[in-house]
């Protein structure tokens, strides 16, 4: 027998029982971002490998070992599969002339690719909602997307994350306090496991990053960088702490808290969980105010985040969110007579309660096989098109879920008006309907 195929390993199909959970994620990201004003913008998978270097940086784990990188068919260029979407984003900006004297708050959503090891929550395709905020240099657009998130994490019903807080001050101050690092761990060198001796001089900031406990006291030892802040990072920290504890926003601030992309100044942040085991984070961010510049805009502040739905999604599952919208209706359809009917029934029901979701039988078959099916479906009602039906120009309805299976038969134009009241017990905020 031939050997099937296989996903590539990392690489996950979300399958027809979990998409439901991913599409009402996804339309819930976008009511938040919409009413907080911010616009999609919608990018490209690839871009040039250059483009990641420059802004990512190139001694970090995405830059140095994380991209899908290859050269263009005529070998012209070398191209990346996007680890991120900050860059493209920044890359667009610039090039369609986004920046020039106006703000802009964005989002994209999409996959992102990134050559790790694959370990529950995390993922060599993994999916982000990204959001980028250009323009506006106090912390006030700092705090906004944070009330942001946390308003999406009260909207989805998600407990148990906390919000983390740091400043990486000027990159003069980051530069500064780097040699300090180096420094520190210099004198330490022998405590250092294997990766962070590799980081010692690469990125040292990294090391505080790191999860090993034989290295925890070592760590905690080592300078702060919130006791080198500039007066300007320090003065911006503060109005960011009093922005959210007027907003009763509650957060830790975590000094150790370096990230891993190297664009970043002043502000970053990230929420976490300590229910996902070792992939807690599910969101972070953080303010990244020379990008644009070092990317070849004009100097213009930036600050953004991006969450990660594989995460997201797996903390829902656990809350024991439903993961499949059944059909209201499964329309059983038995006799020749009743099949070359029943496609033009189902189209009018459909047309006249838009909240309907009405499964027809397709393939044949007798009463009972489609009574099977019908239960199987999970669906609330079965509607009954047989012979009797037809020649009655009526329809049977059976509450499949009701404890007495009780079965009443409607004429045909009384149909509308059972489903749609049926639906809207199910959608109470949903529009009534005033067509036909
Ligand atoms: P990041 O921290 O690399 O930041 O990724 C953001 C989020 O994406 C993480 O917190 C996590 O939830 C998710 N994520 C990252 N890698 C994986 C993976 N391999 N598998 C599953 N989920 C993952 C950025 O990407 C920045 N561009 C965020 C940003 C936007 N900063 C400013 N603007």
């Amino acid at each position: 027998m031939t050997k099937a195929f296989q996903a590539i390993r990392g690489m996950n199909d979300i399958l027809p029982g979990e998409s439901a959970l991913w599409q009402r994620l996804e339309a819930t990201v976008r009511e938040v971002l919409a009413a907080y004003g911010y616009q999609e913008i919608r990018l490209p998978l690839v871009e040039k490998t250059e483009l990641f270097v420059r802004s990512i940086g190139e001694v970090t784990d995405i830059v140095g070992k994380e991209m899908y990188t290859f050269p263009d068919r005529d070998g012209s260029d070398s191209l990346t599969l996007r680890p991120e979407g900050t860059a493209g984003c920044a890359r667009a900006c610039i090039e369609h002339g986004l920046l020039h004297h106006q703000t802009q708050r964005l989002w994209y959503a999409g996959p992102m690719f990134r050559y790790e090891k694959p370990q529950k929550g995390r993922y060599r395709q993994f999916h982000q909602v990204g959001v980028e905020a250009y323009g506006m240099a106090g912390p006030d657009i700092d705090a906004e997307l944070i009330c942001l998130s946390a308003r999406l994490w009260r909207r989805l019903g998600i407990r148990d994350v906390v919000l983390q807080i740091n400043s990486l001050g000027s990159s003069a101050a980051r530069a500064a306090y780097r040699e300090r690092l180096v420094t520190y761990f210099t004198a330490r060198r022998a405590e250092l496991d294997e990766d962070s001796q590799r980081r010692l001089n690469a990125n040292p900031l990294r090391i505080l990053d790191s999860k090993n406990p034989a290295m925890r006291a070592l760590i905690a030892d080592a300078p702060s960088m919130l006791d080198h802040l500039d007066p300007e990072s320090q003065a911006h920290f503060e109005g960011l702490k009093a922005l959210l504890d007027a907003a009763g926003i509650a957060y830790q601030i975590n000094p150790r808290l370096v990230r891993g992309l190297d664009y970043y100044r002043q502000t970053v942040f990230e929420w976490v969980t300590d229910t996902l085991g070792a992939q807690g984070a599910i969101c972070a961010g953080g303010r990244y105010d020379g990008l644009i510049e070092q990317l070849g805009g004009q100097a213009v502040p930036g600050i953004g985040f991006a969450m990660g739905l594989e995460r997201l999604i797996a903390m829902l599952a656990a809350a024991g969110q439903p993961t499949v919208e059944p059909p209201h209706v499964y329309l059983i359809v038995a006799g020749a007579a009743a099949e070359r009917q029943g496609l033009a029934l189902a189209e009018q029901l459909r047309e006249q309660v838009p909240a309907l979701r009405l499964q027809m039988h397709c393939g044949g078959g007798g009463f009972k096989a489609q009574f099977r099916r019908a239960d199987h479906s999970g669906a609330r009602f079965a509607l009954i098109l047989g012979d009797n039906e037809i020649a009655s120009q009526t329809v049977a309805i059976k509450a499949l879920r009701a404890a007495a299976s009780e079965q009443l038969t409607l004429p045909r134009d009384q149909v509308t008006t059972y489903l749609r009241a049926a639906t809207l017990e199910e959608h109470p905020t949903t529009e009534p309907d005033t067509r036909g």
